[in-house]
């Protein structure tokens, strides 16, 4: 039985469980809308795990969106001397948060405020953490794809985004679970936020006389493509990475692999014409073409 399950069961005797698992001093007492689900705190071997599994690192700034006691981001703070913020709907869970925080020194890196994670905003962050309830995960993935940067990674204790498949996903053993869902086992994933390249593009190799228009679709990290004024060519094998963007066009039986970096409206790279390298710039086409 994972999670899901445990939760799925009526919502009562769901509740009655998870207070008995972590005992009276864990329970929920304040009357707060808990859509993304009951507090239930990451045993600290997994939290570990997930920060790895995130290459969290000094220069991020991590957002733990349904913070609870904070232990991700003081984590964070503290071992791996990031900054970052914790938003929690549970107001004595914030304040539980921040003097943690106080009495960990860390206080002037990290910071939790009462929030619906909705209503946040996470354009800050370059890592986000969550351990939330499957509709939540639903709920909240485009939001986090449209206001995480590109290249910035989101990692999920259990629960994953359904049709945006993971980059990386681990499953270990985690005795410390089997007291919380039966399971003596966390499963991670971890998701690289892919640059937005929807629209039309128009792209220029050094030295070439004209021009190539696309035009890419992207759902999630599924790009697909079409070549707008090429007859006979083709374009495939499109993968965009964080910022990184790969294709490949073919004209007859010749392939052009294109390799390139996006930012905002414009990406540039190399692309490999029969032996010798040439850069390539591309523009967001605002006019249709
Ligand atoms: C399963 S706990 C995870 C706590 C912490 N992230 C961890 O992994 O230890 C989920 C937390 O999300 C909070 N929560 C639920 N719905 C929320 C919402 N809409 N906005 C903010 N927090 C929410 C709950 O109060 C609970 O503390």
């Amino acid at each position: 039985m994972n999670l899901f399950h445990f939760f799925a069961r009526p919502l009562i005797a769901g509740l009655a469980c998870l207070v008995c698992a972590h005992g009276a001093a864990q329970a929920q007492t304040r009357d707060v809308d808990r859509t993304g689900g009951p507090y239930v705190p990451t045993p600290q071997v997994v939290v570990d795990q997930m920060l790895r599994f995130g290459r969290v690192n000094a220069s991020d700034f991590v957002m733990d969106l349904g913070s609870g006691d904070g232990v991700i981001v003081l984590t964070a703070a503290r071992q791996m001397k990031a900054s970052g913020m914790g938003l929690e709907i549970d107001p004595d869970l914030v304040k539980q948060s921040n003097e943690s925080a106080r009495k960990y020194g860390v206080s002037d890196r990290v910071s939790f405020q009462a929030m619906d994670v909705f209503k946040a905003d996470l354009s800050r962050a370059t890592v986000v953490t969550l351990y939330l309830l499957p509709a939540m995960m639903a709920n909240l993935r485009g939001k986090i794809f449209s206001e995480l940067r590109p290249g910035a990674r989101v990692v999920s204790h259990d629960y994953h985004f359904g049709e945006w498949q993971e980059d990386e996903r681990i499953t270990f053993d985690a005795p410390e679970k089997e007291a919380i869902n039966g399971i003596p086992s966390a499963t991670l994933y971890l998701w690289i936020i892919p640059a937005k390249v929807s629209g039309r593009w128009r792209i220029q190799v050094d030295g070439s006389a004209h021009q190539q228009a696309v035009e890419f679709t992207q759902h999630f990290h599924t790009v697909k493509g079409n070549l707008l004024n090429a007859k006979g060519a083709n374009l495939t094998d499109i993968s965009v990475k964080g910022e990184d963007i790969t294709f490949a066009i073919w004209n007859g039986s010749t392939r052009h692999h294109y390799r390139g970096k996006v930012r905002g409206g414009s990406m540039s790279g190399t692309v490999n014409l029969d032996g010798r390298e040439a850069r390539w710039q591309a523009q967001r086409a605002s006019n249709p073409m």
